[in-house]
């Protein structure tokens, strides 16, 4: 392992290789820097403009285990319907968990209201400036309270994602595995950082490693990075970051009831906020594990559709059988149950696997819509 005390490793880097690194990155980024509807442009941040810390927060959490092509269309939606951190703060749970749907991770979405609260509440709708600060905040962890300081209110702090972490392993040739490794990255990552322009900085390194040094072929020979990095030198920079083998994920089943009035209403249920999907709509439903017993909403000739629905969570693989059967006229809602009728339902406000038990039905024999 490379340590960073300079005294004891004289081939280490000085503060005048560190500033000649960031100069040449930031001068990348002038020339380079990706569009992103939340991003304030190089060229306008020179001239003053300052980006809305809520656009910072907003795509920060949003890009959390999501790719910004996933994010894009997500981000301007919010922003449309909810323009400032006041407007989102005021905005109904049901309303945000739908318009969430499909991102993933929804606690990400309990949490950002519950921090919108707070901001709107306690801090007259101002984020605070400084690292510390933002970290109390819910739903904001170091990596976030790192992103929006620097990015939002230019603070000299070390953003660690996984792009810089595979550019900061790659510059200097480190082999030890993640994630134990991760703290020297960050403090390579921290080590870079200038003074001046850190947010830019931070989405430089970023930009870095989402186009140039990528996972797979980096394209080397256009980095602003070619001559400093180790691992061009070695030829080992398509090996890093290597990463600690990860326990295979289980695989769960589950049962799941589409219940269908016959004017064309479904039988949701609102789940819990703590756990798996939590605040979202779902269909009634089993447990998940790996003998699930049957837990339909009320007793009838339950159709099997054939098929199964395939997803996979962080943590394990799910198979769900998809059951339907015509809710009964006179049906009484059971807490947390909700019937939406064929006008209000959406099924893009659905959680993706829920998603897919309604394109299995809506796909199948069973939906008179289909030829
Ligand atoms: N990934 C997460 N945050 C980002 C940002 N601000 N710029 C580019 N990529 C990112």
């Amino acid at each position: 392992m490379r340590d960073l005390d300079r005294s004891s490793n004289p081939g280490s880097k000085t503060a005048a290789d560190e500033t000649a690194l960031n100069q040449q990155l930031l001068s990348w980024y002038d020339r380079n820097a990706r569009t992103m509807p939340w991003r304030v442009s190089p060229a306008d941040r020179a001239r003053g403009q300052r980006p809305d810390p809520y656009r910072v927060w907003l795509s920060e959490v949003m890009l959390q285990q999501t790719t910004v092509a996933a994010v894009t269309d997500y981000f301007q939606r919010f922003t449309q319907r909810w323009p400032s951190v006041l407007d989102l703060a005021a905005a109904e749970d049901a309303q945000v968990m739908a318009e969430w749907a499909g991102l993933g991770y929804y606690a990400r979405a309990r949490n950002l209201l519950k921090c919108a609260r707070v901001v709107a509440q306690d801090l007259e709708g101002d984020f605070p400036d400084s690292y510390d600060a933002l970290l109390k905040l819910p739903g904001i962890g170091p990596y976030t309270a790192a992103a929006v300081a620097s990015i939002a209110f230019d603070r000299r702090e070390t953003v660690l994602d996984g792009n810089v972490e595979r550019v900061m392993s790659r510059l200097h040739d480190i082999h030890d595995p993640l994630p134990a490794v991760k703290p020297l990255l960050k403090d390579h990552a921290g080590l870079l950082t200038p003074e001046l322009r850190p947010g830019d900085y931070a989405q430089a390194v970023m930009d870095l490693g989402a186009t140039i040094c990528t996972p797979k072929n980096p394209a080397c020979g256009i980095c602003p990075w070619r001559a400093p990095c180790l691992a061009r030198v070695a030829g080992t920079a398509p090996e890093l970051p290597k990463k600690t083998p990860k326990q295979p994920k289980p695989t769960r089943l589950g049962l799941t009831y589409l219940a269908r009035s016959a004017d064309g209403a479904w039988l949701l249920e609102r789940r819990p906020d703590k756990g798996l999907l939590g605040g979202m709509l779902g269909w009634p439903g089993s447990e998940w594990n790996e003998a699930p017993v049957p837990r339909a909403p009320f007793e009838a000739d339950w159709q099997d559709l054939g098929g199964e629905v395939r997803h996979t969570f962080t943590h394990f693989h799910l198979i769900l059988q998809v059951k339907l059967a015509e809710l009964p006229a006179g049906y009484n809602l059971t807490p947390g149950q909700e019937l939406l009728s064929r006008h209000a339902f959406r099924p893009q406000d659905l959680p993706t696997v829920m998603r897919k038990a309604f394109d299995l039905w809506a796909g199948s024999d069973f939906n008179p819509g289909q030829d």
